[in-house]
């Protein structure tokens, strides 16, 4: 597997063994374990991922072409490389994803990374393809989750307390719809009210890759509310997502959020909203969160999601995501799955 290049050097040095977690992961969930012996390696100067596997079938190529770190695939003959077809799911221009820069964004890479590796632990995960799953990230930012979420297909919803951030991925969103002539409808885009009281904002979209896909129905929905996370549950049904998908905050300032609200610890964070988003996840869904270790640990972190009655997911390749991303941020993941009938 090459290495895809990447624009963030920080990210770039941390990128093969994450591409190797993430890589064990997807076969442990989907390919019977068929991978085995990844190891990185140089050839003709850039970054390889080499792994031994008996034969990969086209539903196996599949799933690997989604790998959030793969450029391209080989086959090895010797010393020669025979390209692997690969065929990405993905729905629309890459630059849906790319396109938006500003500071505290989510590397988009790692983004991939965490939906896959939070897909693949859920019950859902040969569903991609065949159903649309439902997302949310429930600290949305500006959307790279959600544009994700988006890329492969399935509906997005997202919740963000900062209405600087809703607004900014609110223009960006329909201006790129309109810009790519993507037949999409405005379901609703304005205050939400209750009791006579505004409790947040809401845009809510219907999009669809493809006039015919818009005929048949298979339109996908984006759902995105400004406000607090910890009332998540007053904006969308429980059990209505698949997965849940976030990067909590960082607990450093990213330019100018400063205000109070935001700067509370991110384990007080998760603690009072962990539960809230548990109570909206189905059955054999699951939850994938990145957060910066230096703020709070691991344990802290798997203690909070069981004891929202999640199930974390924390051998193997689960314990090997830790990467430094600056001097005051070393991420790492943490993925726990809801029990019940469906991940049976
Ligand atoms: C690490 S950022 C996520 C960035 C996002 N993935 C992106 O690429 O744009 C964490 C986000 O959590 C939001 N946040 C922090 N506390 C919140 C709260 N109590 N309710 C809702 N959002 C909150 C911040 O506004 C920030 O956008």
């Amino acid at each position: 597997m090459l290495l895809l290049p990447s624009a963030n050097r920080v990210y770039t040095s941390a990128t093969p063994e994450l591409a190797a977690a993430e890589l064990a992961v997807v076969s442990a969930a989907v390919l019977g374990g068929a991978v085995s012996e990844a190891a990185h390696s140089r050839r003709g100067g850039v970054p390889y991922l080499e792994f031994t596997a008996e034969r990969l079938s086209d539903e196996a190529t599949a799933f690997l072409s989604q790998l959030s770190a793969i450029y391209a695939l080989f086959e090895m003959d010797g010393d020669l490389l025979k390209p692997v077809e690969l065929h990405r799911i993905d729905r629309y221009d890459d630059d849906l994803i790319t396109i938006q820069k500003y500071p505290g964004k989510t590397n988009e890479q790692f983004t991939k990374l965490l939906f896959n590796v939070t897909l693949m632990s859920s019950a859902f995960a040969p569903e991609l393809t065949s159903r649309k799953l439902a997302v949310l990230d429930p600290l949305c930012g500006r959307g790279t989750t959600l544009n994700q979420a988006l890329m492969y297909g399935c509906d997005a919803a997202g919740l963000d307390a900062d209405q600087r951030d809703f607004e900014a991925y609110s223009a960006f969103i329909k201006t790129w719809l309109k810009r790519k002539r993507i037949k999409h409808h405005a379901d609703y885009d304005g205050p939400v009210r209750r009791e006579g009281k505004v409790i947040g904002r809401r845009l809510q979209l219907s999009l669809a890759a493809t006039k015919d896909e818009q005929k048949a129905g298979m339109s996908q929905r984006l759902d995105v509310v400004c406000a607090d996370t910890t009332r998540a549950a007053e904006f969308f049904r429980p059990d209505a997502f698949d997965l849940i998908v976030t990067d909590a905050p960082y607990g450093v300032q990213h330019g100018s959020r400063t205000t109070a609200r935001l700067a509370r610890r991110p384990q007080d964070l998760l603690t009072a909203a962990v539960p809230v988003w548990a109570g909206l996840l189905r059955p054999g869904g699951a939850v994938g969160i990145a957060w910066n270790t230096l703020v709070a640990p691991r344990e802290e972190a798997a203690a909070i999601l069981a004891g929202a009655g999640l199930e974390p997911l924390d051998s193997g390749p689960y314990r090997q995501f830790r990467h430094r991303v600056d001097q005051a941020i070393v991420r790492d993941v943490l993925v726990a799955r809801k029990p019940g009938p469906a991940a049976a």
